[in-house]
């Protein structure tokens, strides 16, 4: 094997939730450790799948429906988009088409743990910069480019800290920025966002051709289970990335529920709102308790304990609540919660002030 998996651990998805829940003799799992999205997904998509017959055909290779849905609804040529089983596979995708062994990628510490370990997997160094109350310093990560720096990954909002990096700082960032060196802004929770001045990424693809933005299902449209998400970028990185790209990695079920989801753009503006108001009841939590966190922009909140963060997940857990435990993310003192429901919020706000008081 390459000697590189003796430094590796598989990802850990945790134990099986009806398990869990059985061992715990609890109702049920209220499962707000993934950022998965409480509301489920549009019944657009519930409908499109049921009428779904050919499982015994390959998906359209090519996957020309679902790239012409996203190329009209994000107003790209279809050229520019390439789809992924999820995100996780796109950033393989990347890793694997700009990585070898003498290259480097630039990236936050505190980010989305994926781009480091793919990178590692490809021999490449990961040169981590640290955060600035928990947003990506954007000139230590250019101080951090050098010859051998192939990718600067840019995660926003960025997952676990919520945080975003307005539309000035992108784009003074991205004129910075050697025109040999891609630029990946990880846009996961995109659909969530809702301060006015967080950039408008995707018509800069043209403009910048070291520039890919990624996108997924798994998040506001609720679609985590079926796996697609997609890269936007200029055809020319497109036609490099489509060479590592397996040519049926989404699903044909995941084809059809992502262009059933697209249709549905009220259950998006919906779940925002909703969203929204999560985060506000956790923000007034906090500051009640005058817990340190930050006013995330995403479906999740990182907030600061002042109990070990290992006991605050177990008595949580007893309770039927996951949560995750920024042990795992590389912040120690905090936990990541996803927002879910109004009730979900409030009971796990209500454990957490029990557990406080
Ligand atoms: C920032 C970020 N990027 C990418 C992903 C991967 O998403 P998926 O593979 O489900 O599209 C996640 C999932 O949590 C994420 O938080």
């Amino acid at each position: 094997m390459k000697e590189v998996l003796q430094t590796l651990k598989p990802y850990d998805t945790g134990k099986l939730r009806d398990n869990l829940r059985k061992e715990l003799e609890v109702e049920s799992i209220i499962a707000l450790n993934s950022n998965e999205n409480q509301y489920g997904c549009s019944p657009k998509v519930t409908e499109a799948l049921s009428s779904f017959q050919n499982i015994n055909i390959y998906s359209d290779g090519g996957d020309k429906k679902i790239v012409k849905k996203i190329a009209e609804h994000v107003n790209v040529h279809p050229n520019n988009v390439l789809i992924g089983a999820g995100l996780d596979e796109m950033i393989q995708i990347v890793s694997r088409t700009f990585l070898a062994s003498e290259d480097n990628i630039v990236q936050a510490d505190l980010t989305f743990g994926e781009y480091a370990y793919q990178a590692k997997i490809e021999g490449a160094e990961v040169k981590k910069v640290p955060l600035q109350q928990g947003d990506h310093d954007l000139n230590g990560m250019l101080a951090a480019v050098d010859e051998r720096t192939k990718i600067i990954w840019v995660c926003n909002p960025n997952n676990p800290t919520g945080t975003y990096i307005p539309e000035d700082d992108s784009l003074s960032f991205l004129e910075k920025v050697p025109e040999e060196v891609m630029v990946v802004v990880d846009e996961a929770y995109f659909e969530y966002v809702t301060a006015t001045n967080y950039p408008n990424t995707v018509p800069l693809i043209e403009k910048y051709p070291n520039l890919i933005v990624l996108r997924t299902f798994s998040k506001a449209y609720g679609l985590a289970g079926l796996r697609v998400g997609y890269a936007l970028a200029n055809a020319a990185v497109v036609n490099q990335l489509m060479k590592i790209k397996l040519p049926y990695n989404a699903s044909s079920l995941s084809h059809v529920a992502a262009i059933a989801a697209l249709d549905d753009q009220r259950f998006i503006e919906k779940c925002k709102e909703k969203n929204r108001k999560g985060l506000a009841q956790y923000f007034s939590f906090c500051e009640e308790f005058a817990l340190s966190y930050y006013p995330s922009q995403g479906n999740f909140i990182l907030i600061e304990m002042p109990q070990r963060v290992e006991e605050v997940c177990q008595f949580l857990l007893k309770k039927g609540i996951l949560v995750r435990s920024g042990v795992d993310l590389g912040v120690p003192s905090a936990i990541r919660v996803t927002v879910g429901t109004s009730e979900q919020n409030e009971k796990c706000i209500g454990y957490l002030r029990e557990m406080l008081q």
